[in-house]
């Protein structure tokens, strides 16, 4: 899918589809109206005759009036008085939906119709794109051509005014590398568990790296991460054929001397919950317990098509979580890269023991700030469902601007307190710590437990269990968090 934009009125652009808007109570939007001329009152008398009241949300067809014409969506903006974001987020949606599989391979959108007082262009264009590209991914690896209705719009043509066009572009722009990033995440956390394995990612790292000259992958395998002393991401992979890997991308946008951004993605491949086996329902999501690494990834992807002026280090900590003879058990004690000792009490908290070790190895880096992101915990999902990643950390600066980062992307973060109190839970009798804090509080231990790896430097922790993907009929990865993720790195370089 391509995106551009023009400031050519909305009838120019050569396109099999146009995009106007409708509010409720029969009044046509600013664009609608000129199209209605053009269309000799055609728009105004399906309006008329009741077709479409323009609650938002809700779209109506008009066909072309000729071979060879362009058909006319009509799109409803609801009560033109309370005109607001969330009427044009629902509008887009519902544009999106409609028009992908049209046989129209162009759209003309006219983009002042679906603008309210309180949001600039850059916000639109975003939404736009964002439905758009939601609406026509499709992943089809593994299907028969006759069972996928494919998607035939290629390009979108985003009608702005002259005063419009710079912001416009620039948010364009955007919001097609994070369209792209997040595609690329999507891809990634979709593909099987029997594909996509610690050493698969260690190959996808490469093949990002082959692509641009600024990134640079390294790989550390089993040997390497014995010899290092990385024995909690060791323990977590031992029971598995398939040995672990910790993965390093880096992107240098900046000079040498300055400090990185460190993204760190919880990588495992599949989630069996080991030795602490899982129940067997809906275990097969378990291969989407990687899609903290695959959000590093299409940040990378993102990150490079945006050519930020910032030294980024993307790392993925990967192991596939399995039950067998050389397994962890319940009881083990290791000791972690940092020196720390670990009970492992639950193999089923495995994601915080592949983080440990990666979250020490990152010091070296010497960051700027470190984020970590991990389809952690259930309890995740238990507090707040599948809108919002949690977010905590020891710096309110970096947890405040992730939270901001979200809202503007709508890839929303929600804090969690992250007090000492809740430190206690994690108590062991014979470790320096367990790898569970029992059930009260679930999210907030887990990040406890990571927090005694994160002190030397700026941390913050997204734990995406209730939106990296979808479960039920619409089955599948979100590409979420990376909108959020880019948002918050072009932030830092005030773009
Ligand atoms: N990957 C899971 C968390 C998860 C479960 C995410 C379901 C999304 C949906 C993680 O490794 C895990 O199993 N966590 C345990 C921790 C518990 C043993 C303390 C959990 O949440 O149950
Ligand atoms: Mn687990
Ligand atoms: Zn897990």
């Amino acid at each position: 899918m391509r995106f551009s934009v023009t400031t050519s009125p909305i009838d120019k652009p050569k396109a099999g589809l146009r995009a106007v808007g409708l509010f409720q109570k029969r009044k046509l939007g600013l664009h609608a109206a000129g199209l209605d001329e053009a269309l000799q009152g055609r728009v105004s008398d399906v309006v008329k005759a009741g077709e479409l009241d323009g609650e938002a949300g809700t779209t109506l067809l008009i066909p072309a009036p000729a071979k060879g014409a362009a058909a006319t969506v009509l799109v409803g903006l609801g009560p033109k008085k309370d005109f607001a974001a969330k009427a044009v987020r629902k509008a887009c949606k519902a544009l999106a939906g409609l028009v992908v599989e049209r046989p129209a391979n162009t759209i003309a959108i006219a983009v002042e119709d679906l603008l309210p007082l309180q949001e600039n262009v850059g916000w639109l264009v975003q939404t736009l794109v964002f439905a758009i590209g939601d609406a026509g991914y499709r992943y089809t690896e593994y299907k028969g051509k006759e069972d996928v209705k494919p998607v035939r719009l290629k390009h979108v043509v985003l009608c702005v005014t002259e005063e419009q066009a710079a912001e416009a572009e620039r948010a364009c722009a955007e919001a097609e590398a994070i369209l792209a990033g997040a595609n690329h995440t999507r891809d990634l956390g979709n593909a099987p568990p029997n594909v996509i394995h610690p050493e698969a990612l260690a190959e996808a790292a490469r093949e990002l790296a082959g692509q641009h000259k600024k990134l640079k992958a390294t790989v550390l395998d089993e040997k390497e991460l014995k010899k290092l002393g990385a024995n909690a991401i060791l323990a977590v992979g031992q029971g598995s054929e398939r040995p672990p890997r910790l993965i390093a991308l880096e992107y240098s946008g900046a000079g040498k001397d300055e400090a990185p951004i460190v993204l760190v993605g919880k990588g495992i491949t599949f989630d069996t919950g080991g030795i602490s086996l899982k129940p067997g329902e809906a275990m097969d999501e378990m291969k989407y317990d990687m899609c903290g690494a695959a959000t590093v990834l299409g940040v990378m992807t993102a990150v490079c098509e945006l050519k930020l002026p910032l030294n980024v280090i993307g790392v993925v900590t990967s192991a596939e979580n399995m039950p067998d003879g050389r397994a962890c058990r319940p009881g083990d004690i290791i000791t972690t890269l940092s020196g720390q000792t670990v009970e492992i009490l639950n193999t089923d908290a495995e994601g915080r023991l592949v983080l440990c070790d990666a979250l020490t190895w990152v010091e070296r880096f010497k960051p700027k700030a470190v984020i970590d992101i991990a389809t952690l915990t259930g309890a995740c999902i238990i507090a707040l469902g599948h809108q919002a990643s949690a977010v905590l950390g020891n710096d309110d600066e970096l947890v405040q601007s992730l939270k901001a980062a979200g809202s503007a992307t709508y890839d929303r973060a929600w804090e969690l307190p992250l007090w000492d109190e809740y430190q206690e839970q994690l108590k062991s009798n014979f470790a320096d710590m367990a790898n569970i804090g029992g059930r009260p509080a679930g999210t907030i231990t887990a990040a406890c437990f990571l927090s005694r790896f994160a002190e030397k430097y700026r941390w913050a922790h997204l734990d995406i269990a209730g939106i990296a993907w979808k479960s039920g009929k619409e089955k599948g990865a979100t590409g979420r968090p990376v909108p959020l993720l880019v948002r918050y790195l072009l932030d830092q370089v005030g773009r």
